[in-house]
């Protein structure tokens, strides 16, 4: 059977916290009603187009971050407020929630909801960050184009150096200083990887992307990670697919800061969501996503138990609706497309 929606009376606080981390609710503000079954139908002829966030202009940089100063500005009991869009992420992956009719934790890492779910949450932060910008039609989250040589540093935009300009976008957030803009992105983050020059590590980023989204992602659960199914218990150390271990799980402990309890911001399961970058580090998986979809005879699970799988999301309304995992396969249904660029790595073989 299906992971099925989880229970939300039987969100408790979270476990896993680092030591020295005083652990809070991160449960989401309860409903009072059933949440509907909500299926994209693609909403008109429109759809937003996610760009590289390296190429934004001054434009979109000042409406990112306007839209993220109204959703701090939110309530701390609006499900749209900034905190409670962070929460979400400590919601379901620090077992805080059940999942329906079990008494197994709710946990969608290393497992194959990893990309489902993180298509679902960025798509309704999207049309969160929308409304806010009084139903701005066209406005679509960047994505970090960390897989190209010309997006291969924290994105300018969010960039603590340029935090002068765009205070909202990178400020309280806490980051390795030494891998701010204009440093280079180690997809394959290790003990070695801080003293490379760059030339040489854009290389290891070919190659890391090469393996993660050609060589070893020949079968779906190689790519999506393993299946998980209703009563299973959390995946710790396994089951994840090739993409969630590098460059996702690198990019988050890249960007954090590890001398921070728990490697904050990004290096931590729990308060990733609270670095704006996040929405953005997921825009790039979830596009890696279609580009292995892109390739001959890739699809995704056709297995009833991943595609009747279930979330909960408050959307750009308030309203808290379920979704399918299986709903999330085609983003022009969800009313948004990636714009092509190029894919050096293709060629890459390590
Ligand atoms: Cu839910 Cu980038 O992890």
């Amino acid at each position: 059977a299906s992971v099925l929606a989880p229970n939300m009376s039987s969100c408790q606080l979270p476990q896993h916290f680092p030591s020295g981390q005083e652990p809070y609710d991160c449960c989401a503000p309860p409903a009072y009603y059933e949440p509907r079954l909500f299926r994209p139908t693609g909403g008109g002829s429109l759809l937003r187009v996610r760009r590289p966030a390296h190429a934004a202009d001054d434009a979109y940089s000042a409406k990112l971050a306007r839209a993220y100063t109204l959703m701090k500005a939110l309530p701390a009991d609006d499900p749209r407020s900034f905190s409670q869009q962070a929460n979400i992420h400590c919601a379901y992956c620090n077992n805080v929630y059940r999942q329906m009719n079990s008494t197994q934790p709710f946990q969608v890492h290393n497992t194959w909801l990893f990309f489902p779910f993180h298509r679902w949450y960025i798509y309704f932060h999207e049309r969160i960050l929308a409304r806010l910008l009084g139903d701005d039609p066209n406005f679509a989250l960047a994505f970090w184009n960390y897989d190209h040589p010309d997006g291969a540093s924290i994105p300018w935009l969010f960039s603590i150096n340029s935090s002068a300009v765009h205070p909202v976008l990178s400020a309280g957030v806490l980051r390795d200083s030494n891998h701010e803009y204009p440093a280079t992105v180690a997809l394959d983050y290790g003990v070695d990887t801080d003293i490379r020059p760059r030339p040489v590590q854009l290389q290891e980023n070919d190659n890391t992307m090469y393996r993660a989204l050609i060589r070893d992602a020949h079968d779906r659960a190689a790519f999506f990670g393993w299946p998980y199914r209703q009563d299973d218990p959390p995946m710790e150390g396994f089951g994840f697919g090739t993409i969630e271990w590098q460059p996702h799980n690198t990019i988050h402990s890249w960007v954090g800061n590890k001398s921070a309890i728990g490697w904050q911001h990004m290096g931590a399961l729990f308060s990733s969501g609270h670095d704006p970058l996040f929405y953005s580090h997921h825009a790039e998986i979830d596009r890696f996503w279609e580009l292995w979809k892109a390739l001959p005879d890739h699809e995704d699970f056709d297995d009833e138990d991943y595609q009747n799988a279930e979330f909960l999301f408050y959307n750009e309304d308030a309203e808290l609706v379920r979704v399918r995992a299986g709903d999330a396969s085609n983003t022009s249904l969800l009313g948004y497309v990636y714009e092509e660029v190029e894919t050096p790595w293709v060629g890459a073989v390590p």
